[in-house]
């Protein structure tokens, strides 16, 4: 297997946060990447990182959770990168709220975008993966898997991931297919900041309450997770199959 070749990688919700932080740093590793996120024009911030610093890259529009435009999506990437090696299941969306206020929008477009939507791309991309006997798949699961106030939508959904992650090793290792999650903590992005304009927080002092509860007495970066993702995207990771990583400070139970 020629490690020097330039493996195609699509990142999905990597217009900002922690897949742009992530599709940055798998094009800093020589991967061709597709910045994959809703509207292709969000993708072009990104797109235009990795290009800037001599990277290959191109912006994807499209609906996770949508099964036409994900089969759509990835035949494009094939065409115009080459065909998908590397997926990494990073669009997500919160509906946060209380089990007795938690509405069925609430509930379906959580599992939508996080289970649906790496179901979706996983089964669309394998194809590809099952031909060359080689993949990588890594999913964002999060430390709220393990119970989260306000978030049984997506406490279920990445908990779910989990699962989906394991069971793809089982499946799709022999074909010489890695799949993995990493869970992260708080990692300050727009998705926290959403959380602390919810629960009519300042931002900054939100963080700095964090970071006190953390045991390396900080919040992450999306480049901490980008750099544990890394890890399991690359050649030397393809004895690690089914883990989940907790990329949050310290120990979760
Ligand atoms: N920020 C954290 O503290 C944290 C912690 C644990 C897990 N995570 C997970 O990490 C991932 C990235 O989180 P983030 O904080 O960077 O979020 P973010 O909100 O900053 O970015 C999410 C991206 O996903 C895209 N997206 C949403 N729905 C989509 C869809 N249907 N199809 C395609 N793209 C879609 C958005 O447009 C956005 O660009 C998510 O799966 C999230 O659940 C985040």
């Amino acid at each position: 297997m020629a490690t020097t070749e330039q493996r195609v990688a699509i990142v999905t919700g990597a217009a900002r946060g922690i897949g742009a932080a992530t599709a940055v740093r798998l094009a800093a590793e020589g991967r061709a990447v597709a910045v994959l996120d809703l509207a292709a024009d969000a993708a072009l911030e990104t797109v235009e990182r990795i290009t800037a610093a001599g990277g290959t890259a191109v912006a994807v529009g499209c609906d996770v959770s949508d099964s036409d435009a994900v089969r759509e999506a990835v035949a494009r990437v094939a065409e115009t990168l080459g065909p998908p090696r590397i997926l990494v299941n990073n669009a997500g969306v919160l509906r946060d709220n209380l089990l007795f206020k938690m509405s069925d929008a609430d509930w379906d477009t959580v599992m939508s975008v996080h289970l649906r939507g790496a179901f979706l791309m996983s089964r669309a991309c394998q194809a590809h993966m099952v031909e060359a006997g080689f993949g990588r798949i890594v999913s964002l699961s999060s430390s709220s898997a393990l119970g989260n106030r306000g978030q049984a939508n997506y406490a279920a959904a990445k908990a779910g991931l989990q699962g989906f992650t394991k069971t793809l090793a089982i499946e799709l290792g022999p074909f010489g297919i890695t799949a993995n999650a990493v869970a992260p903590g708080f990692i300050v992005t727009d998705m926290t900041a959403q959380t602390a304009e919810r629960m009519r927080v300042d931002f900054d002092e939100f963080q700095r309450a964090r970071a006190e509860t953390i045991p390396v007495r900080r919040v992450g970066r999306p480049e901490d997770v980008a750099d544990a993702i890394a890890f399991f995207t690359g050649e030397a990771a393809g004895f690690v199959s089914g883990q989940v990583l907790y990329v949050a400070g310290g120990p979760l139970d």
